[in-house]
C-alpha cells in the first residue's frame, strides 16, 4: 500500500503517538560510567580535554560512586593513574595498586549498590605508554598475558565484579579466565574489548589517563578502522576464550560493526562512546554549535538502536538525570 493510503506521518503527529511506537528506549540501567582514580588525597580535578569529568583520589571516589548509584547507573569502569611508571607497568597489578585501592574504597562506600568494573591494560602504567611489555620496539604479546592476568586477579580479589581487558593482545581472555578460575574467582565476569580500533577518537583520554605512547602508535595491536570482517573474527575468538560480554569501541563511527555483532552473537553487547565522541559534542555545545542535551541523547539512542545492550559513556550521569533515573 502506498501514498495516499499509507501516510507514515500519521504516527508522528504528537508525542504520545511517537512515544507509543518508539522502537528504542534508553535507560540508565544500561550505562557504565568511566572514572579515573589518581594518587594523593582530597583530589577532584577536572580533566581539561573532557570537561565535566574528573580525576578522583581514592578518598574522594566513594562519594562520587554513591552519586552514580543514586542516579540508577549500575556500574562504573575504573582507570588508574599510578604514582610512578616503569617498563613493566608494575602499578597495574599487585594488591596495593591504585585501582585495587579504589575498588576497596568504592565497595566500602556503596556496598553492593554498584557494580565495579576495572579496565585491564598496561598503557597507563608503562613508561613507554604501550599496552604491553616491549621487546625492542615491538609489544611482546605472550609475555604480556601473564601481567594482564595478574592485574585482573588483583582487581577481582579487591572486589571488582567485572574485568575489562582493553589491551588487544591475542589470547588474553583465555589467560585471564584461567587465572581467575585458578584463584577461585569464578564469579568475576569478563567484558572483553573485542573489536577495539586504533582510533584517533581516544585523543582526549590520553590526557585523562596520561597514556600516550612515547613512540610509534597502537596500530600493531588495535584494529584497522577499515576492517569489518576482522571485527567478527576478533569477537568470535573472545567468545571462544570465555568472554561473558563483548564490546565494540569506539561507538558512533562503528555502528555498522555494532549492528553486525548484534546479529552474529548472543552475548550481551557493549559499545564504548569514547572520549573523542564525548569531547566533540562537549566542545561544539560550548561554542553554541550543537544542543548538548539533544546531541547526547541522539548519539546514545542511535548506539542502542544499532544493537548495543550496554553503553559505556562519559554522559552517563547527565543522561541518567535527564531520563529521570532514580
Ligand atoms: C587503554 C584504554 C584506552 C581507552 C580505553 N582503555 C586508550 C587507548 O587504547 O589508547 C580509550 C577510552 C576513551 O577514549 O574514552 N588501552
Amino acid at each position: 500500500m502506498s501514498f495516499p493510503t499509507s501516510r507514515p506521518r500519521r504516527l508522528r503527529s504528537n508525542e504520545l503517538l511517537r512515544g507509543m511506537v518508539r522502537e528504542t528506549r534508553l535507560s540508565a540501567s544500561q550505562f557504565i560510567y568511566p572514572l579515573f582514580v589518581c594518587p594523593g588525597s582530597g583530589v577532584k580535578r577536572e580533566i581539561s580535554s573532557m570537561p565535566g569529568n574528573f580525576h578522583f583520589s581514592v578518598d574522594r571516589i566513594g562519594e562520587e560512586c554513591r552519586e552514580v548509584a543514586a542516579l540508577g547507573i549500575p556500574a562504573v569502569l575504573l582507570f588508574g593513574l599510578p604514582d610512578t611508571k616503569d617498563e613493566r607497568g608494575s602499578g597495574a597489578y599487585g594488591d596495593n595498586s591504585i585501582v585495587a585501592q579504589a575498588v576497596r574504597a568504592i565497595r566500602k562506600a556503596v556496598g553492593d549498590k554498584l557494580l565495579i568494573a576495572c579496565d585491564v591494560c598496561l598503557c597507563e602504567y608503562t613508561s613507554h605508554g604501550h599496552c604491553g611489555l616491549l621487546s625492542g620496539q615491538e609489544v611482546d604479546n605472550d609475555a604480556t598475558l601473564d601481567l594482564l592476568a595478574q592485574a585482573s586477579t588483583s582487581y577481582a580479589r579487591a572486589g571488582a565484579d567485572i574485568v575489562a581487558p582493553s589491551d588487544m593482545m591475542d589470547g588474553r581472555v583465555r589467560a585471564i579466565r584461567q587465572a581467575l578460575d585458578a584463584a577461585a574467582l569464578q564469579q568475576t565476569a569478563i567484558l572483553a574489548y573485542s573489536a577495539k580500533y586504533a582510533s584517533v577518537f581516544y585523543g582526549p583520554f590520553r590526557e585523562a589517563a596520561d597514556s600516550a605512547p612515547q613512540f610509534g602508535d597502537r596500530r600493531g595491536y588495535q584494529m584497522d578502522p577499515a576492517n569489518q570482517r576482522e571485527a567478527l573474527r576478533e569477537m568470535r575468538l573472545d567468545v571462544e576464550e570465555g568472554a561473558d560480554m563483548i564490546m565494540v569501541k569506539p561507538a558512533m563511527p562503528y555502528l555498522d560493526v555494532i549492528a553486525l555483532a548484534r546479529r552474529e552473537f548472543d552475548l550481551p553487547l557493549a559499545a564504548y562512546q569514547v572520549s573523542g565522541e564525548y569531547s566533540m559534542i562537549a566542545a561544539a555545545a560550548e561554542r553554541g554549535w550543537l544542543d548538548r542535551e539533544r546531541a547526547m541523547m541522539e548519539s546514545l539512542t542511535c548506539i542502542q538502536r544499532a544493537g548495543a545492550d550496554i553503553i559505556l559513556t562519559y554522559f552517563a550521569k547527565d543522561a541518567a538525570r535527564l531520563l529521570g533515573g532514580r
